[in-house]
Formats: structure tokens, sequence, C-alpha cells
């Protein structure tokens, strides 16, 4: 037997990512069969909405574009490698491997006036790649074959790690004899190794001029929850090209190895018997006369009074384009936001000690929050209605690969009321008017690595967006020679919380760094800070002493429109267009709207937080460039925050009557605490964008009350 396969030396994700590859790769032109919609189609009496989805969907993603922006086909991704492979950068290379192969997306302007039927503009296609250990960025054109290399000199960072980058990384360790030696002094058989790739940020001379990853190790001995049994202190730096072990870092032999009880999560491995908690019965939605959108041509999904464009993107995870409401009195369809995607997300642990200090996550950049996209299960990530929606993305070598159910789509009805009145007998008048809130959600979830990120655009009928990110999956935890709160000296100096024995859930943040160009009846736009200011009155003006008014502030420059969230200095935010009044004479326009957040507090001058700098406020506004998409930089591998938001904020470009782009950082902090353990049950937070003077009313008025007879079967039991 080999002995590296009898290591059992994986972990989950990269297992499930591997087994992707490893299959689309070898047979890269067999359509991946649609497992949600076979299943329920085959298995239940097939309703109306399976009939639908299965001829909504042929089993398979076609390799004919139909829109400007849908994603590069198997057949394209193919196309762009036979190219490279005979270009001379290609071809005499040594060793070369593809970071990324995407769209190019066309010109803007271009895709704005394109309209269906029209010929589809040139296909071109970005391509990321390392050749002979330099970093590159190209332009394919995969009509005329022509090849562009872009200038990447100024860029200092490397591009976002492959797959295979990850899994080569966490075998290389058992080249080196003291690593082996290490992990079986700790009483660890290697058999039980499991490893993860941890980007290690940049602290400087250090992290500089090669392409580096720390690997750390943990026991998956007795449960499938290696993440909870920390191999503690033993850190490997390991150059990521040459796969050579640099450094060991061997600390805290003394810190024993928690134990595996409990840890582990999979409903296969609960003790069943008397404490099973059934707590509630089966639910799904049905929808007796299928779901009420479409979509067409793969990528327009059309629902209710909105339609856009929606595709997976191996960086970004999910991409929404070109939304559009229709307009409830003229029936015609209104630009709302040009493109809106996860840019960044940046997650920095909080213990400065020397396993963890470089913890400081950037995982669309790093790692890649698309490639990290996993299937959704289809009954449970994603309700029983739902639409599936797969990612085509390239391998190390080029060749094109299928993530199945990367995405889902689906109407929901969570009982929630879209608005309502009745009332009171005081007026003598019986009213009671109410409308249920259904509403259309776009769905992936990432797990980069132990923790699992799920990122929602619902889109309601009233116009609203709201975008939300939930957290879960499991905690990265640290080893400690405390199995009880009573023999730590200093909580404080803990670095988290004791959640169980030997086991620190250590103290962290999340950002997600949301890129939104808003283009509200049209490109050019203002961003409007109505700021709520306590006016005090006049001596013998009023019985009142004090009342709140709206003052407006239109941003002029990049600079006018950082903005940090003051709860007593509060403000509303507007993307407006000046150009374009309602018939009272209000400008049209969307507001963002924060919810629960959360702010970096690290200092700006700490290595993380420079990379990081687009958290350094929660809404920024830029003008339109194509080139700034990426919050922390094309290249954010170790990469030093010169090619930030922060950096290109800088330059105060006016953005008054402009093509803008909004950012919005959605933020959490994590103090770990005990029902965290071994699974994290998922916290989550959103921000709106909400129509503000865009309609002319109430633009859900005329939708009709649900009625008894229009809705399936369903009568609540009598409680026994
Ligand atoms: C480390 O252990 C693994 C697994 O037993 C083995 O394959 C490898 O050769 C060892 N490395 C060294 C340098 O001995
Ligand atoms: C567009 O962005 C790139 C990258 O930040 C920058 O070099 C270029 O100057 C920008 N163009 C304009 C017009 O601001």
């Amino acid at each position: 037997m080999e002995p590296r396969t009898s290591l059992r030396f994986f972990f989950l994700f990269l297992a499930i990512a591997f087994l992707f590859l490893f299959t689309w790769t070898h047979l890269p032109s067999t359509p991946p069969p649609d497992v949600t919609a076979l299943l329920d189609c085959a298995t239940n009496s097939p309703s109306p909405w399976c009939i639908r989805l299965q001829s909504n969907k042929p089993l398979r993603v076609s390799d004919t574009p139909n829109h400007p922006l849908d994603p590069l086909t198997v057949k394209e991704i193919n196309t762009v490698r036979s190219i490279l492979s005979s270009h001379a950068l290609f071809n005499s290379a040594k060793s070369y491997a593809f970071h990324s192969i995407v769209l190019e997306e066309p010109d803007k302007q271009q895709v704005l006036r394109w309209t269906k039927g029209d010929p589809l503009l040139p296909r071109l296609a970005s391509i990321v790649a390392r050749v002979d250990g330099h970093s590159y960025l190209l332009t394919v054109n995969l009509e005329t074959t022509q090849v562009t290399v872009h200038d990447t000199v100024p860029l200092a960072g490397y591009p976002t790690m492959t797959v295979e980058d990850m899994t080569s990384s966490i075998w290389a360790p058992l080249s080196n004899a003291q690593f082996n030696r290490t992990i079986t002094d700790r009483g660890v058989d290697l058999a039980d190794l499991a490893c993860l790739p941890i980007s290690l940020g940049w602290f400087g001379k250090k992290e500089e001029s090669r392409r580096l990853i720390k690997v750390q190790c943990y026991s998956m001995k007795d449960t499938a929850n290696f993440y909870m049994r920390p191999i503690e202190g033993l850190t490997v730096i390991l150059d990521m090209d040459t796969k050579e072990v640099v450094e060991i870092s061997d600390h805290g032999r003394n810190i024993p190895i928690p134990k595996a009880d409990n840890t582990d999560y999979r409903y296969s491995a609960q003790q069943l018997r008397q404490q099973q908690l059934n707590l509630v019965n089966p639910i799904s939605i049905e929808q007796p006369k299928g779901p009420s959108f479409v979509v067409e041509d793969e990528h327009m999904v059309k629902w209710a009074n909105w339609e856009f464009h929606l595709k997976a993107d191996p960086r970004a995870g999910v991409i929404i384009s070109q939304a559009r409401v229709r307009d409830s009195d003229t029936g015609e369809m209104r630009n709302v936001m040009y493109k809106g995607f996860t840019s960044e997300l940046f997650v920095p642990y909080m213990d400065p000690t020397d396993a963890w200090y470089f913890k400081t996550y950037m995982d669309a950049g790093e790692y890649g929050f698309g490639l990290q996209a996993m299937p959704l299960d289809p009954l449970n990530d994603c309700p029983r209605n739902a639409y599936y929606m797969d990612g085509v993305f390239p391998a190390a070598d080029g060749k094109p690969y299928v993530r199945s159910n990367m995405i889902c789509v689906y109407e929901s009805y969570s009982g929630d009321i879209g608005w309502r009145h009745s009332e009171s007998p005081i007026t003598g008048m019986e009213i009671r008017e109410v409308r249920p809130k259904v509403t259309l959600v776009v769905r992936m979830a990432a797990s980069v690595a132990n923790y699992d990120y799920i990122v929602d655009w619902e889109f309601q009928t009233d116009g609203l967006i709201r975008v939300k990110v939930g957290l879960s999956g499991i905690l990265m935890v640290k080893g400690s020679e405390y199995d009880h709160m009573r023999q730590v000296p200093k909580h404080e100096n803990l670095y988290g919380t004791l959640l169980s024995e030997n086991v620190i859930g250590v103290i962290h943040d999340h950002y997600v760094t949301f890129y939104l160009d808003m283009d509200i009846d049209g490109s050019d736009n203002s961003f409007v800070k109505v700021d709520i200011k306590k006016q005090e009155t006049s001596p013998g003006e009023s019985p009142r002493r004090s009342y709140l008014k709206a003052v407006r502030n239109v941003a002029k420059t990049e600079k006018d429109a950082r903005i940090q969230l003051k709860l007593y200095d509060p403000s509303e935010f507007h993307v407006v267009n000046p150009a374009k009044k309602t018939r009272v004479g209000n400008p049209v326009g969307y507001k963002v709207v924060p919810a629960a957040t959360a702010a970096s507090l690290l200092d700006h001058d700490d290595p993380p937080q420079k990379r990081g700098a687009f958290t350094n406020n929660q809404i920024w506004v830029t003008p339109y460039n194509q080139s700034e998409q990426w919050a922390g930089g094309l290249f954010v591998y170790q990469s030093q925050g010169d090619d930030t938001l922060a950096v290109w904020s800088e330059r105060d470009r006016p953005i008054e009557n402009k093509d803008i782009v909004v950012w919005y950082t959605l933020g959490f902090h994590h103090i770990p605490c005990q029902e965290d353990f071994p699974i994290m049950p998922t916290v989550s937070s959103s921000f709106d964008l909400k129509p503000v003077n865009f309609f002319e009313s109430n633009p859900i008025l005329r939708v009709p009350p649900n009625l008894e007879k229009d809705l399936p079967v369903c009568k609540a039991a009598v409680s026994a």
C-alpha cells in the first residue's frame, strides 16, 4: 500500500474538492448529473415545480454563452488552455500553474447597451498564472486567440492559492524527519495526522520574495472533528513553490492534545438513545403551481418584479449583475445595481503568540471564496423548492471542472408580513389588510477549512435587497494545559474562552467586504450622507427643547464618503440619481442600511490591518474603475497592503454625479462560547439596500392577500 494513502492524511474540504477535481478533470466532456433534480423528480410523485425544474435546467452546463456576462464555459476554458499552451511564455516554461481563468467582462457601457438577440460581445478571458516562479496577469481573446501580458511588477503579493497548492502543502512536512519525530514524540501516530494549509500574511522581510505557507496539524484519532484536537505550538513553514521545509517552530510540547470525547458533530456519531432531539415535525414549502421564478439561458433570474444575472465565481463566490426592478406604476424595468459580490474577507485572530499571530486570513484572495464553496445539501442547505446552479472552474493545469449545486435559488416564505393595517373598533371600521412577505433567496456556502460562511442575497418585492452572512462550521481552537477555569491565573490573558478541557476558542473577528456597483436609474449617481442632527429650539419657540432633523450632505470626493458608523451621530447613506426626480421632486435613490456589525479595533499600523485596511471604514465610495474590484488588492497572498481600497481612496477622486461603487463591510467580533463547541450554531448579520424615494409610493400596494382556496393543503393538527 502506498504509505501516504495509509496515512489518511487529508481534511474534509480538500478531500471533497479533490474528488471533484479528479472526477471532472478526468471526464471533462461528461455532463454533471444534477443530483437534486434527478432525486426529487424520480422519487417524489412529480410535483409541477419538479417538472419545471427539469425543463428549465438541462442536466449539463452548456457550452454556449448567451449573455456578455456569462462565465466562461467548459469549452472556452479548454480553448484558453490550448491557446496558452502554445504561447511562448508557457511552452518554454519549466513549470506553470493557472491560478484563475475567468471571463474578462466587457466594457460596462457595451454591456448596458446589449440586449437579448444582439450578437454576443467578443469573449475575453482574464488569466492569473504562475510561470517559473513569476506571477502573470494575461488577457486572451477567444476569437482572435490574441494573448496580452499585463504588467504586474508594481503588485506585491501572490495570486490566490490553487487547490493543488493547498493539497500538496499539507503533505510536504512528512518529507522532514524532525517533523515526523516531533509528531510521534507527542504520542500521535502519523496515520492519525490531519494538517491545514494556513496563509501566513505578511509581517516584514521574512515573508517577502518567496511564496510561503504555514502548516499546522491535528490528531484525527477517534473523531472526524480533528480541529478540536490541535497539536498545539507546532508550525511548519514551507516554500509553497518547492515544498521545501523552511523552518519548524516547535513549542508547546507540554500542552496535551485535547480528548476526542464529544467532538464529533456528525449525526451518525451522536448517542441517539432517548435523548434524541426530534423537536420539530418535518416541514417544507409547497408550491403547487410551481415556483414564480425562471432562470433563462442558465443565468438570467426573473422573479416577481426582479431580474438579474447570476453566476458563480472562483474568487467572489456569487456575482449578481444587472439587478433591475420593475416600476410598479409604469411597468418599466429600472436599474438598481450593475454588479454586487463579496470582494474580500478579513479574519484576524486575537492571539499574538508564536503559533497564532499570523492567523489573519483573507479568505477570498488567499483561498478563493468560490473555490471553497462546496456543493449544497439539497434538503438542508436550501429548502426542497430550490433550484441549483453549478460553477465551472479551472484546475491548476487549466482543465475545467464543474462544482455542482454551488448556488441555490429559492422562494422563501418565513411567515413574515409584507405590510399590514387593522382598524381598531373605536373607528367603527372593520378593516384588516395584511400581505404576506415572500422573497427570493440566492445562496452559497463556502467552507474555508474549518469555517463555513453562508452568503444570501435576498430580493424582496418591495424593492429591498438584503445581503446576509451566516457564520457556522468549526472554531479554530488552541490547545491548552488548563482543563478548568480555576487554574487560569488571569482570565483576560487566555486569548479566548475555555470551551472544553484543554480547548480554548480564540477570539477573532470576521469582516466581509461587499462590492456594490449601484446604478440607480443609470450609471451617474451621487452618494448622500443624510445626517440626523439634534436641533435645539430657541427659547419660547416651542414647549419642546429639542428635535431631530435630516441634513443632506452630498459627497464630493472619495474622502467625504468614508463612513464609520456611530450610534450617537447617526446618518442614512443614500445613493441617488441627481438627474432623476420623483413626481414631487425627490431624487430617486437606494440607501445602504447597516444592521448589527463590528469595526476592526486593530492598530492601523499593525501589518494585518494594513493588508486589511479596506475594513478601516464600514462604507467607502469610489469612482467606477474596472480594475478596482478586489478590496484587498488583486494579489492578496502575502500582500503588503499597497493595493487596497484604502490606498485607491487616498486619491480622493471626484464622486459626485459619477458612476460610483459603494463598498460595505459587515463585521463580527466573535468571543467563542461553549455552545460553539464542537460546531457552531449559525450566527448571522446582514445589511439592506433599500429603495428611498425610488418608487412613487408603496410598490406592493396592489399585491393580493393570501386566500385559503389558493394555498396548498396544510392544516395545523389539533394539539393533543
Ligand atoms: C515521515 O513519515 C511518513 C509516514 O510514515 C513517511 O512516509 C516519510 O517517509 C517519513 N519521512 C521521513 C523523512 O522519514
Ligand atoms: C484604475 O485603477 C487602477 C488600479 O488601482 C489605477 O492604476 C488607475 O489609475 C485607475 N484609473 C483611474 C482613471 O482612476
